[in-house]
């Protein structure tokens, strides 16, 4: 049976768009009755369905873009064209140690007083043109950013400004140790090829007759040979230590016999300096590693605890075990030690603390990079503890 009653379905309805005005969208009108009223109803309620499903779109598409903004590495910041922030991402959080709910709303110099970012975000507002600059900040360390501003537009209008800040501090120091590296490779090289050339040159001008002087010249050349030699297997050693993924032979050594064997290499040094060398590893201890790179350290540290030492010092070389099945090593010796300022950089490439000193030597500042690479690659650290005036002590931990 079917009755009309309007006043009915104009209450119903009117309740209904009441609650879809307070945000409740699930409500629908369901009057299916065939007049104007009905129609009407259904109209209504298509229309309700139809914005609930554009809601539910740009619904989903705000949670993506809110994912993306909160993954990004990058930090972003949105201003209005007032130059108040609108909105940042946790990676804009972080950079500025700025906390969201405090910035938004407030203007960008109060809650991020630089000004070379405000005068990007001032002309990105003023021109509409987006900008790009490279900024060094103080944050509190120096670190570099890359910071892209353009214009938001609403209408055609400049309604605010997005910055997408992006780190760069890694990457700029990695160019400049690479810029580094090759200005010291190339001097390195050119050092004794200089001499070398000179030398030749000498000689074949003359002084190849000059029975007094030509072996000393040619003990020259060799001279500077076997350090462009050195220096290059240096290199080398470097490189394919560097590539990734080079396999170590790793086979059980005996590190007494090891030391014993690199210590005898050496006895013309140590003998000259009259330093005396002690070797109180136990020749019970055997570490899982490759035997030629392992080899090589004990070489580079002994090397430097013999050429940095005073005339009658000592070298000792011992161990201690480690919890965890690991197995420190140190090498001390009583040299002139390294002065607190130059010790975090000795193992850097080509770092010497007395260049002029350490090149009359035959050094060329790679030794100790290269024990570093070889101890790290066998998962192992190392470590320097030096007095000056009283001597160093270079300790490497490795798993055994
Ligand atoms: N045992 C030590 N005592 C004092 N200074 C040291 C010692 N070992 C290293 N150093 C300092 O650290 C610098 C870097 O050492 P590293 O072994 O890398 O280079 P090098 O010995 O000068 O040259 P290379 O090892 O390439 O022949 C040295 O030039 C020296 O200034
Ligand atoms: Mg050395």
């Amino acid at each position: 049976m079917f009755f009309w009653q309007p006043g009915r379905h104009i209450r119903k309805m009117t309740a209904v768009l009441e609650e879809i005005a307070r945000g409740n969208l699930q409500q629908r009108i369901n009057i299916y009755s065939k007049g104007a009223l009905g129609r009407l109803a259904q109209v209504i309620d298509s229309s309700i369905s139809a914005l609930t499903a554009q809601i539910n779109v740009l619904n989903r598409e705000a949670v993506k873009g809110k994912a993306i903004l909160t993954s990004m590495v990058e930090g972003v910041i949105a201003i209005d064209k007032d130059g108040r922030v609108l909105s940042l991402n946790p990676t804009a959080e972080k950079i500025f140690n700025i906390k969201k709910q405090d910035a938004e709303g407030r203007l960008f110099l109060e809650v991020i007083r630089n000004n070379d970012i405000f005068e990007i975000i001032s002309r990105v507002l003023k021109s509409g043109e987006p900008l790009s600059n490279e900024l060094n900040l103080i944050l509190p360390v120096q670190k570099v950013f890359k910071i892209n501003a353009s214009a938001i537009f609403e209408d055609r209008a400049v309604a605010g400004c997005v910055l997408v800040i992006h780190d760069i501090t890694q990457m700029r120091r990695l160019e400049r140790v690479r810029s580094d590296f090759v200005a010291n490779v190339s001097h390195e090289l050119k050092t004794p090829l200089t001499s070398i050339k000179g030398f030749v040159e000498t000689l074949l001008e003359g002084a190849i007759d000059d029975k007094e002087n030509n072996r000393e010249f040619l003990r020259v050349i060799q001279e500077h040979t076997n350090r462009l030699e050195s220096l290059i297997n240096d290199l080398l050693d470097l490189a394919s230590l560097e590539e990734r993924g080079v396999s170590l032979r790793a086979q059980e050594v005996n590190f007494k016999e090891l030391a014993d064997k690199i210590l005898m290499n050496f006895e013309a040094q140590l003998e000259k300096k009259e330093v005396e060398a002690r070797n109180e590893l136990p020749g019970n201890l055997i570490v899982n590693a490759d035997k030629d790179k392992i080899e090589q350290v004990f070489t580079n540290l002994i090397d430097n605890a013999v050429k940095f030492n005073r005339q009658k010092g000592s070298i000792k070389i011992y161990a201690q075990e480690l919890p965890d099945n690991k197995i420190k090593v140190i090498v001390k010796d009583s040299g002139e030690g390294i002065p607190p300022k130059d010790i975090s950089r000795i193992f850097e490439r080509f770092y010497r603390v007395d260049k002029a000193r350490s090149r009359a030597m035959g050094g060329t500042g790679l030794g100790l990079s290269i024990v570093k690479h070889i101890i790290e690659s066998h998962g192992g650290s190392i470590e320097v503890e030096s007095s000056e005036g009283l001597g160093s002590e270079f300790s490497f931990i490795l798993p055994k």
